[in-house]
């Protein structure tokens, strides 16, 4: 086990002497189904939380502190010192990963690599800001020289399903732009931090990284109550990223970069081609047990392929694999929240209950803390899995017959992040795609929605995101744009 004791602040990793949370694993190492204990993280309070606010307010210092001054080539000099010692720390978070959010072995390893790479080609995006900037341009006799600069203190929080890598997709662009930032990890995948800490102590001047454990409520809303904090950046729900906001005395100037929720729908169309689509949407709905904000979350299927796709479709499911994260082939694994198959067991039951029928054979099937993808058909607007966002292993399909009918759900919808079209003819489709792009922000046409590769922006419309991330975009997320100007005189 890994008793976590440390945390840090302004440039000191600290000793937790007070109460501490367990960590465990919804993963049994037994036989017979137990949780295993990982270990624990420190339950660290308000004062502490205060501390390390002290510490990112004094390494920023009105923008006068050392590193939002600090040289270009400096900054990327300590960003790349601290990707050199994390990649030595490759095996201990990949095991992590498997142990903590049940996540599979090749997915943990990519998730792992994909953060090196987003690292390191932030790192080029900025040398590339940093030459733009370099430049002066001239209008009616007024020389500017326009570059880009940090916001201040920045408050972060990842999500569960991509602890890594989507807390780093907010944590590097905001140091890299000369930020300084308070960190709080996800509350599963929290221990896969403890092999960075001392990284992150070593590679930034003090005070630029702080890194926090514990409960939101006692610590990331302290902090926020001081109105001293300029960015929240979370991907997460809009819950968490509300409440957090609203305990900004002067929120109206804080700068959102939030990544929500989405509902992104699959559009069979009559002319699809089976297999390809098959494929897709099984991977679009069950990657990570459907733990993905990009995930399909509703399939809509046009009348005409309706019986074929439903019947290979659930078959496909029932093939999949079920087993430990390092097992061979495994596609599915126990969800690391304990309550999430009841959860999901309430979302069939509603459907059952409004005249859905479960198509597949294993579907809703109960094992230790996990249930079996469950295709439900037909679903209809009434439903909790219609309305809501899953985020589990469970496939609502709605049939069509007119596409007005889901260009309608989808602009009625809470949520406007991806879109996944299924159909040959993709020319007769462009005025459809030129639809769906105003809808949400991106269309993928015989594929299942995601977010990568990270150098293409990822975002949403309405309630799905504020902001926009990418290796490219989340720069100019983490900064402003700021000028000296001159006149020809
Ligand atoms: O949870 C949402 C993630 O951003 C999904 O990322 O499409 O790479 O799995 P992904």
């Amino acid at each position: 086990t890994i008793d976590q004791k440390k945390y840090l602040v302004n440039g000191e990793l600290k000793e937790w002497k007070g109460e501490t949370t367990a960590v465990y694993s919804t993963i049994s190492s037994t036989k017979e189904y137990k949780p295993t204990l990982l270990g624990s993280i420190p339950d660290l309070q308000e004062a502490e939380a205060l501390d390390a606010l002290d510490g990112a307010l004094k390494a920023y210092d009105k923008g006068q502190g050392v590193w939002p001054t600090m040289h270009v080539k400096d900054r990327i000099e300590c960003m790349e010192v601290f990707v050199k010692k994390m990649k030595t720390k490759r095996e201990e978070v990949v095991k992590l990963l498997m142990w903590e959010i049940g996540k599979s072995l090749p997915d943990s390893q990519k998730e792992f690599d994909r953060t090196v790479e987003y690292i390191e080609d932030t790192i080029e995006d900025y040398k590339q800001l940093d030459r733009d900037a370099a430049k002066f341009t001239k209008h009616d006799g007024v020389y500017a020289h326009i570059k880009r600069g940090p916001l201040g203190v920045v408050l972060c929080l990842g999500p569960y399903n991509y602890p890594l890598n989507e807390t780093f997709a907010l944590l590097i662009p905001a140091i890299i732009m000369g930020n300084t930032t308070i960190f709080k990890p996800a509350k599963h995948g929290v221990l896969l931090i403890t092999p960075l800490l001392e990284a992150f102590q070593t590679s930034f001047p003090k005070g630029v990284v702080n890194v926090l454990f514990g409960r939101g409520r006692t610590v990331a809303a302290p902090i926020m109550q001081t109105g001293k904090v300029d960015v929240l950046a979370l991907i997460g729900n809009s819950k968490s990223a509300n409440a957090l906001q609203d305990q900004h005395p002067k929120s109206n100037r804080l700068r959102l970069v939030l990544g929500l929720e989405a509902k992104n729908p699959a559009i069979i169309l009559p002319d699809a081609d089976l297999d390809l689509t098959i494929n897709e949407c099984l991977a679009g709905t069950l990657s990570f047990n459907g733990q993905r904000c990009t995930a399909l979350k509703v399939v809509y299927v046009h009348e005409d392929i309706r019986a074929d796709f439903n019947k290979n479709f659930a078959k496909k499911v029932d093939e999949l694999k079920f087993g430990n994260p390092w097992e061979d082939g495994v596609k599915l694994t126990p969800l690391p929240e304990p309550d999430k198959a009841a959860y999901i067991q309430g979302l069939i039951d509603d459907a059952l209950s409004k005249g859905a029928k479960i198509i597949n054979k294993k579907g809703g099937q109960h094992f230790d803390n996990y249930i079996w993808p469950a295709v439900l058909y037909p679903v209809t607007k009434e439903m909790r899995v219609y309305q809501e966002e899953q985020f589990g292993p469970i496939i609502p399909i709605v049939p069509f017959t007119d596409i007005e009918e889901p260009l309608d759900d989808m602009a009625e919808s809470n949520y406007g992040q991806q879109v996944s079209l299924f159909g040959k003819d993709v020319y007769a489709l462009s005025p459809l795609i030129d639809t769906l792009v105003n809808l949400v922000c991106r269309v993928n046409l015989n594929s299942s929605c995601q977010r990568g590769p990270d150098v293409y922006p990822f975002t949403g419309r309405k309630d799905s995101a504020q902001a926009t991330l990418s290796v490219h975009d989340a720069l100019r997320s983490f900064s402003i744009r700021t000028f000296v100007a001159f006149k020809d005189n």
